[in-house]
């Protein structure tokens, strides 16, 4: 994981990496550094978050600097381990975002040779490397080191005496802004908002020579063109905009990232892939796990297509016989395990399919169509209103498998995700944020619906979690019901209403107070839970999409209420780019 940042230009670029840092948090957050090129290498490194107006890092002087915000993988968070990492010398900094696998044999033979280390890093390896080969040219230095690392990279290195920095990227995300007069470079585009919206993204094995407004791309050591692209992202969306924190503010802003999903439509590459497809098999993590699995539910039993649903970390090592069309589905685009899937199925000839919300991210190189969410920028760890426009990506499949039959409930959803956002939780906010465990249950599409309501709650508020299939409760964990143990139960009109109404009596027999989210109208559940939350008595797709949405609430507002860091929970990242 990891966010890097690099500027060179005619502005002082301690600011400028400082703010872009920031915008890449949500990639990591246990510390931070800055090195700029003044009259030699200037560095500030802190364990912690990045303050603002840090008077030691704002004072940094020169134009031509590099950044990084770290999610630690080798040694623990401290300042020593924060990048940049330099050489004996101080001459050469180097941010990294990635794992060098061979850094342990690297670093014997460096010590060998008489380098000093200072921290438990694979990535200060590369600066001493560097040192070994520079003479000048830091081109020509980082070139004949980058065949001696194994693992993945996206670095950006500068020297102390030149104004210009070298990035190179393999198996992780590296993107340049290209202003007047000055050249970006950053993990993803959010930094780079804020300049410009022409971006480049570059490719495994590219290198990259930036100077004050001139950049020079580089690959197997020829000279390459790489197309400029715009960003569809405008900096504002960056912004909290008066929200308390950006979680709130994604939860909001998903009747838009919904409706314009649906709205951008599929173009006919990928709708033909959609109906050529007679068996469907979709890899992803995490949240993005959740909603394949929603897409399982809905597509098995309303379109007969068969789905099958596989995490992305397990496939690579358990890797099933493959048939037919192949999706990851990916909010960052960047998930280890979830493009180590998809080069997988790539490699078995499958035709493959990406759904993410990042322009240019790895899953979009590597599969063969992309279906491009518009949720805009996510800052928010916990995922929310991508959750929602993947959904949308998923139901708008659905809908074109079947013959458009849920044109009307698409194109409306997103008033019904809007009016539940009004809902008052209070209650069942009281409850949850006073015990320490609590159950999530649904069946059918509303069962991964339950297990995100879990991950959101355990992921934000700390609070133990765990999304069941509603009929699997009894098969072990009635153990733990208490008047302690809150079961929030996901029961609306359908076929399993009525025995999921009696595995709700079957709970609240074992004394377990019940938070039931059902439809407006509904006169017998009301009865015989403790805390009933009405959602709009609609299709049954929109239903998904409105409970989801509760669920996010109830577990944010619970976050709240325990005083939480809703927007970097404790020890995750966003873009988990490691296995
Ligand atoms: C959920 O809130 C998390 N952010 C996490 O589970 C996430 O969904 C998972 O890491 C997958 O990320 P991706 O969609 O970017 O691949």
């Amino acid at each position: 994981m990891c966010g890097i940042v690099g500027y060179t230009g005619r502005r002082d670029a301690a600011p400028v990496l400082l703010g872009g840092l920031k915008r890449l948090e949500y990639r990591g957050y246990d510390s931070f550094g800055i090195a700029t090129v003044g009259s030699a290498i200037e560095v500030y490194k802190k364990a912690g978050r990045i303050p603002d107006g840090d008077p030691g890092a704002v004072g940094l002087v020169g134009c031509t600097g590099i950044g990084h915000t770290r999610w630690a993988t080798h040694g623990e968070p401290n300042e020593i381990n924060a990048h940049p990492h330099m050489d004996c010398e101080g001459k050469i900094a180097v941010v990294h975002n990635g794992v060098i696998e061979n850094y342990a044999e690297l670093k014997r033979h460096l010590q060998e040779r008489g380098h000093t280390f200072r921290s438990e890093t694979d990535t200060e390896v590369i600066a001493h490397l560097i040192e070994e080969k520079y003479d000048g040219d830091l081109l020509a230095a980082v070139n004949a080191v980058l065949p001696l690392l194994q693992g993945s990279y996206a670095i950006l290195v500068i020297a102390g005496d030149t104004q210009r920095i070298v990035a190179a990227r393999d198996a992780s995300p590296l993107v340049l802004g290209i202003g007047d007069d000055e050249v970006f470079a950053a993990s993803d585009m959010t930094p780079l908002l804020e300049y410009t919206e022409r971006v480049i993204f570059l490719e495994d094995g590219d290198v990259a020579d930036l100077m004050p407004g001139r950049y020079t791309i580089y690959h197997g050591g020829l000279e390459v063109e790489r197309p400029i692209e715009l960003i569809n992202w405008c900096f504002e969306d960056t912004r909290k905009g008066g929200f308390p924190h950006y979680m709130l503010k994604e939860i909001y802003e998903q009747p838009q990232s919904f409706y314009e999903t649906i709205r951008a439509g599929i173009d006919e590459h990928v709708r033909r892939m959609v109906m050529e497809a007679d068996e469907i098999t979709l890899v992803a993590c995490g949240t993005s796990y959740h909603t394949a699995l929603v897409f399982k539910y809905l597509a098995e039993s309303l379109c007969g297509i068969p789905v099958r649903v596989e995490m992305g970390s397990e496939f690579k090592y358990f890797t099933p016989p493959l048939r037919g069309l192949v999706i990851a589905v990916s909010q960052s685009g960047e998930t280890a395990d979830t493009i180590a899937a998809l080069k997988m199925a790539k490699a078995r000839n499958c035709p493959t399919l990406a759904i993410t919300n990042m322009q240019g991210s790895t899953v979009t190189r590597i599969a063969d169509e992309t279906l491009l969410m518009r949720a805009g920028p996510e800052i928010g760890v916990a995922a929310t209103k991508s959750y929602m426009a993947q959904l949308a990506a998923l139901m708008e499949i659905l809908n074109i498998r079947c013959d458009g039959e849920f044109d009307d409930a698409l194109s409306h959803a997103h008033l019904a995700i809007g009016d539940v956002l009004l809902l008052d939780i209070q209650d069942a906010v009281d409850l949850c944020s006073k015990v320490e465990h609590v159950f999530f249950v649904g069946r059918g599409p509303f069962y991964p619906v339950a297990m995100e309501g879990a991950l959101k709650m355990k992921e934000i508020s700390y609070v133990h979690a765990e999304g069941y299939a509603a009929g699997e409760l009894k098969h072990g964990p009635f153990a733990l019901l208490t008047p302690e143990t809150p079961v929030v139960a996901i029961c609306t009109p359908g076929p399993t209403y009525g025995v999921m109404a009696s595995n709700i009596k079957e709970i609240k027999a074992r004394r377990a107070p019940v938070i039931a989210v059902g439809v407006a109208g509904d006169i017998e559940l009301p009865e015989i839970v403790d805390i009933f939350i009405p959602i709009p008595n609609t299709h049954l797709l929109v239903q998904v999409l409105t409970a989801s949405v509760v669920l996010q609430l109830l577990a944010y507002h619970t976050a709240c209420a325990l005083n939480r860091d809703v927007d970097k929970p404790r020890n995750l990242a966003k873009s988990v780019t490691v296995e």
